[in-house]
């Protein structure tokens, strides 16, 4: 009974965040809206700062079809004409005001291309706690004392793809800087799992984007990480 309340609010809130987000994106975007994800700028890592920005986001992990723009869903965003979603959008604007390499987490196999469908599959993902299997890999992790680490909620929780990406490296002595989106969650129990994760990393006070404010939110982005000490 408790969880069918829970998916009924969450199917709410799912409705509710998908019109909010595409009357954002209209709002947000100039001229043409097609773009294509480059390989090379989204998995940037000139290894010349310490701070590294890695981030999970549904539009990099799918096999979207040629041509898709972002009214196409919820989840779709184009930042300075690239093609990523709600989470790659901020982790741009991070990189941006840092400085930080970027490093988008890929799955070996992709996302369906319905989004009714990654988040049936995100949910037994959850259920099973699965460990997707990556393909993009982290260089050079010692150059960097600082991890940025964003994804969306999914179910709850952090796609299963970022405890992956957790069991993969060992952030001992670093300082890891959580952002999440979600259609209304929030970080849910996540900051925890981080820290369980990584038990010798230091977690600092992170930030959680409503996905509808997800592209407009570079003011609050500047905002906290000046609080943070991260920019001036
Ligand atoms: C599999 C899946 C599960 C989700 N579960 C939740 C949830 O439990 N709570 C919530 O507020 N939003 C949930 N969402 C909405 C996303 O967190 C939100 O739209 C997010 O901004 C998507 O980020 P992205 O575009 O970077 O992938 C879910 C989305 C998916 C695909």
């Amino acid at each position: 009974m408790k969880k069918k309340v829970l998916a009924i609010l969450f199917a709410g809130i799912m409705m509710f965040s998908m019109t909010a987000c595409a009357s954002s994106t209209e709002e947000n975007s100039t001229g043409s809206l097609q773009a294509e994800i480059s390989e090379s700028e989204t998995q940037e890592q000139e290894g010349n700062s310490n701070i590294l920005v890695a981030y999970f986001t549904y539009a990099e992990n799918a096999e979207l079809p040629e041509g898709i723009d972002a009214s196409a869903s919820a989840s779709i965003q184009v930042w300075n004409g690239e093609l990523t979603g709600n989470t790659g959008a901020v982790a741009r604007m991070i990189s941006e005001a840092t400085g930080g390499d970027l490093f988008s987490i890929q799955t070996v196999e992709k996302y369906p291309d319905n989004y009714n469908d990654t988040i049936d599959q995100g949910q037994s993902e959850r259920n099973e706690g699965a460990r997707p299997e990556l393909t993009t890999q982290i260089e050079n992790l010692d150059n960097y004392d600082t991890i940025f680490l964003g994804y969306p909620n999914w179910w709850g929780d952090m796609p299963m793809a970022v405890y992956s990406f957790l069991d993969e490296y060992d952030l001992s002595g670093k300082t890891v800087v959580p952002f999440v989106t979600s259609g209304g969650s929030g970080f849910s129990q996540t900051i925890s799992e981080i820290e369980n994760a990584e038990p010798n990393a230091t977690v600092e006070e992170g930030i959680s984007l409503r996905d509808s404010d997800a592209v407009s939110a570079q003011e609050e982005i500047q905002t906290w990480l000046r609080e943070l000490g991260y920019i001036q």
